[in-house]
């Protein structure tokens, strides 16, 4: 087992917006080379210029295996491997009773928020498992060989769920599927691989400020927008995307070696 003296590598899809972008910055400020995925290319690249850390930007579709692997290997032909991969791309876009939904819009939210997941996932373990089980802190374990040979030391991943994959929520069934079937994906993919060294987690935020709440602000009915107000949350507040990137910079860390198949709800006490 290896000893870890160079940057770690990140990988963030999704990152050119929102909560991706924020956890993109966030691990560039914690030391790790990062990896800006984004179906729009030119976000990633202004992503990557606030990092002072070494980066790429990639342009990714995450529904496409080969817009995926390709991700992949980009990633591993510049840095040589990747520890750390943050699964947040995704969308919310109509709003309807299931009764009245569209049947292509439960396709491609469906298609992007879980089947993207798993393409990531699939290219992403795939990746990790060619690679050496890294010790980033060896005195830390040093009296714990246990903890050693079983941290999740080939890579830690996680996933963007949301509290709609917590619960059903009025008007947005396709969205609560595909957050829903991110903890599913997420749980089977962490019993998968523990003892290969890789973890897996989820996060599950609330109303979070970023471009994709403003959007549903403007778009769902009026019914729904006390669903995004600060008045519910018992801090007064919804989250800012930069509390919910040090969630992930800390499910990905060696900081908690024994999370695995975890989700953690970020929700402000809700
Ligand atoms: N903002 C919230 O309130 C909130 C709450 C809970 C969960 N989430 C989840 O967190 C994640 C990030 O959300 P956000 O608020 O930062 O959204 P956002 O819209 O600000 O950013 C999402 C990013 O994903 C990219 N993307 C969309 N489709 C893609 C595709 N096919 N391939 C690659 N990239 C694609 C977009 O270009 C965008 O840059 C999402 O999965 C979202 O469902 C958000």
């Amino acid at each position: 087992m290896a000893t870890n003296t160079r940057k770690p590598v990140a990988m963030v899809t999704g990152g050119g917006s929102g909560i991706g972008r924020a956890t993109a910055v966030r691990f560039a400020e914690l030391g790790y080379s990062c990896v800006v995925a984004d179906i729009d290319e030119q976000s990633a690249k202004e992503t990557l210029g606030m990092l002072q850390t070494p980066g790429i930007a990639v342009q990714v579709d995450v529904t496409m295996a080969t817009s995926v692997e390709a991700m992949v290997t980009a990633a591993v032909q510049r840095f040589g491997r990747i520890d750390c991969a943050f699964n947040s791309a995704g969308i919310m876009v109509s709003y309807a009773k299931i009764a009245d939904q569209q049947e292509e819009e439960f396709d491609r939210v469906m298609g992007i928020n879980a089947k993207g997941v798993w393409l990531c996932l699939k290219y992403e373990i795939a990746q990790m498992l060619q690679q050496e089980p890294v010790v980033s802190n060896p005195a830390r374990w040093a009296d714990k060989p246990d903890v050693c040979r079983f941290r999740g030391v080939r890579g830690s991943i996680v996933n963007a769920s949301s509290i709609a994959g917590l619960g059903g929520y009025h008007y947005n069934s396709p969205y609560c599927a595909s957050k829903w079937a991110v903890l599913g994906i997420t749980q089977t993919a962490a019993v998968e691989y523990a003892k290969d060294g890789i973890r897996v987690n989820a996060v599950c935020p609330a109303a979070t400020d970023t471009p994709m709440l403003n959007r549903f602000k403007e778009k769902c009915p009026p019914a729904l927008r006390s669903a995004a107000g600060a008045k519910k949350y018992p801090f007064g507040r919804i989250a800012a995307p930069e509390e919910i990137a040090e969630a992930v910079c800390w499910l990905c860390s060696d900081a908690c070696p024994f999370t695995t198949g975890e989700h953690l709800k970020i929700a402000g006490g809700m």
